[in-house]
């Protein structure tokens, strides 16, 4: 986790946005305000930065993140838009209105971003600060809320510095927020489907569409599979090949998914290993994971194999998704 860092807070402005593009484009965490509320913000192309999110947050869950775009030529670029989607685009962005699309082919966004879906949540927040670092950065940014995981979303720039002061690069300050809650969440994925109440009434959403939001099935509230719904019910990439957790040697034709320096009886046979984190850091491990594990399925493993991993910090997300991934069949 990174921690003790010193935390800048500079006032909104041309210098401000700036910094922020300089501290995204380095791989640093920024948090800064759209309507809606506070987001900390990361280069959403940058896996590493990706897991600092999760970790400043100390979040329980790699919940997939929205990514921020300042216009909807950006948009297209990471998401592929029915003419539904698009008529929603048109009508409500900028604004606190997220669309659950499709990615596109060439879709920039990490996989630890999008928990490794094949989907990808996109909004334009309508604030001028925030429309101002995503221009100058000039790429899209994830955000959750700038709060640690559990209290409340901040609404003023001084929720974030109380909650994660030393656990941030850069936090610009752009006054009171004037939404309050979270953006609605719509998946276009075929009927537009209402995910997240939020910012966005679902009656102006419907007179737009003329017709009725489909409501997420009751079941996903139980259902893992179903990567339609938000937070913890979103799904993970589930891995064709069998996964098996806290492998202490390789049987023959299984991949290794490795951590720490450590080797195991049976891996120079392995049909192919990938180590999350030769240094064993918690952080580059949750980088790596959903991309090392598509990697490793690729090549058709017969299982495979993946080495404990602490229980600790980003490790206990890692091990949820690691236990999700075994049991998925
Ligand atoms: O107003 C907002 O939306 C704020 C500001 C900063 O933009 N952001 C925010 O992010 O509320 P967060 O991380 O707290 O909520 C993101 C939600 C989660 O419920 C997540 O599961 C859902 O978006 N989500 C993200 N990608 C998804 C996907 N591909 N499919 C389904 N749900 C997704
Ligand atoms: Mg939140």
């Amino acid at each position: 986790m990174k921690t003790g860092l010193e935390t800048l807070v500079l006032p909104a402005g041309e210098a401000g946005a700036e910094a922020a593009a300089r501290t995204l484009a380095a791989g640093g965490l920024v948090a800064f305000p759209t309507e809606t509320v506070y987001g900390l913000g990361a280069d959403a192309a940058n896996a590493t930065a990706v897991a600092h999110i999760y970790s400043a947050k100390g979040r329980p869950a790699f919940n997939p993140l929205i990514a921020h775009v300042p216009d909807l030529a950006a948009a297209r670029r990471i998401g592929r838009f029915d003419a539904r989607a698009l008529k929603l685009a048109e009508a409500f962005w900028p604004g606190p209105l997220t669309l659950v699309v499709p990615k596109t082919d060439d879709c920039p966004v990490a996989d630890l971003a999008t928990a490794g879906l094949d989907t990808v949540a996109i909004r334009i927040p309508a604030h001028p600060v925030a429309e101002a670092i995503l221009r100058a950065f000039g790429g899209a940014v994830v955000a959750p809320s700038a709060n640690i995981s559990g209290h409340v979303s901040p609404t003023l720039a001084a929720h974030v510095e109380s909650d994660l002061a030393g656990r941030i690069d850069l936090i610009i300050d752009g006054g009171p927020v004037a939404v309050g809650v979270e953006s609605t969440i719509v998946g276009c994925l075929n009927a537009p489907m209402l995910l997240r109440p939020g910012g966005l009434s679902r009656e102006r959403i419907e007179a737009v569409l003329g017709a009725p939001l489909a409501r997420p099935p009751v079941e996903a509230e139980s259902d893992d599979s179903q990567p339609l719904a938000p937070g913890m019910l979103a799904s993970h990439y589930a891995p064709r090949a069998m996964v098996r957790l806290r492998a202490q040697d390789v049987a023959p034709g299984e991949a290794l998914l490795a951590f720490g320096p450590d080797c195991l009886p049976g891996q120079e046979a392995a049909a192919a290993v990938m180590n999350l984190s030769p240094a064993a850091d918690l952080d580059e491990a949750a980088a790596n994971l959903f991309g090392y594990l598509r990697a490793l399925d690729a090549k058709a493993p017969k299982a495979i194999a993946v080495m404990a991993i602490p229980e600790q910090d980003l490790g206990e997300a890692i091990n949820d998704r690691l236990r999700r991934a075994a049991v998925a069949r």
